[in-house]
């Protein structure tokens, strides 16, 4: 099956781009305030495995690179990367981590720079099928990131996109983080995992745990055929990142690698990952007012009368 070609991507958002809704909806600045030490190590993880993760990782990295954050998106999923594809970087990932590890390159010749957005890099754990990886220790993401950290241009972001799962991989991919970014999917199988994660990320000292609700169907919620995104908060206690609705578009930018933040025009899910980005970098969450207003029913567009006003 063919797709359709990537399109050139947009170094200056136009001015529908979801970082001029964004600016809009965030008092007319053009970019959130970055504030305290960086890089900061965010885990984007789950427990469950398909809720979004790396969809999420992938979103937040475009989007930090087109506010101009410098970002290392890392693909800790060592035995089924796939972030390289939602980035469209999968024919250029010749070396990895474990390649670094193994004495054969340095780490910036594993760092994959994205031609159209500058500001990102990938770093894959390993090859796909590669054996190595899985008997590295725990170590191996606090060694890159210490890397990083002392590097001549340091990232603003490190992320690091969680395999499904509280095995091995989940351990050493949260091992460097200070925070993490937790995704579920508004139902109780998906919970119970979230919620067995969080207590993991708060005792390996992971205080800083906000969620994204992902998936969530405006329609299903008002007939209350499916948990409301407060209903997630109070669930979890923990704050809200972002609420992402169920969106069509998800699967066609994935097939074209280009993510979804980058649409234009923009649309639902794009626009609420965009706007989970100023909320990550300015350390803020939802309130429950912005989250009722999400979910109220369609009349004026939903989701997008919301974000585009
Ligand atoms: N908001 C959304 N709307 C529609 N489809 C979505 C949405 N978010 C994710 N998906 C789809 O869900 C599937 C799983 O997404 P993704 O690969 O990001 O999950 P994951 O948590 O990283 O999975 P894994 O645990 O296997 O690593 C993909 O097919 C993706 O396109
Ligand atoms: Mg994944």
């Amino acid at each position: 099956m063919a797709f359709p070609p990537p399109r050139l991507l947009p170094l200056q958002p136009t001015s529908c781009a979801p970082r001029a809704v964004a600016a809009r909806h965030h008092g007319g600045r053009t970019a959130p305030e970055l504030s305290g030490p960086t890089p900061r190590v965010v885990v984007v993880t789950s427990g469950k495995g398909g809720v979004g993760k790396t969809t999420t990782t992938a979103n937040l990295a475009a989007s930090l690179a087109r506010l101009s954050i410098p970002v290392v998106a890392v693909d800790a999923d060592a035995g089924l990367r796939n972030l390289d594809l939602l980035l469209g970087l999968e024919n250029r990932v010749h070396l990895t981590a474990a390649d670094v590890l193994a004495g054969d390159c340095r780490l910036d010749q594993a760092l994959v720079r994205h031609r159209a957005l500058q500001e990102l890099q990938l770093l894959c754990l390993s090859k796909p099928r590669s054996k190595l990886p899985l008997a590295f220790g725990s170590k191996t993401l606090t060694w890159v990131a210490d890397a990083l950290r002392r590097a001549a241009n340091p990232p603003a972001f490190i992320l690091i996109d969680c395999p499904a799962g509280v095995d091995a991989g989940f351990v050493t991919a949260i091992a460097p983080a200070e925070e993490a970014v937790l995704v579920t999917t508004p139902d109780i199988t998906a919970l119970r995992d979230a919620d067995r994660v969080a207590g993991l990320l708060e005792c390996d000292g992971i205080k800083d745990i906000k969620i994204i609700v992902n998936r969530v169907r405006p329609d299903l919620v008002k007939g209350e055929d499916m948990m409301s995104a407060l209903d997630v908060q109070e669930m979890l206690g923990l704050p809200l990142l972002g609420v992402v609705p169920e969106d069509a578009e998800v699967i066609r930018s994935t097939n074209r690698g280009v993510p979804l933040v980058l649409n234009d025009p923009p649309t639902p899910a794009g626009l609420a990952l965009e706007q989970a980005t100023w909320r990550l970098v300015e350390r803020d969450a939802m309130t429950a007012v912005m989250v009722e207003e999400q979910e109220r029913p369609k009349k004026k567009g939903g989701f997008l009368s919301f974000f585009s006003r």
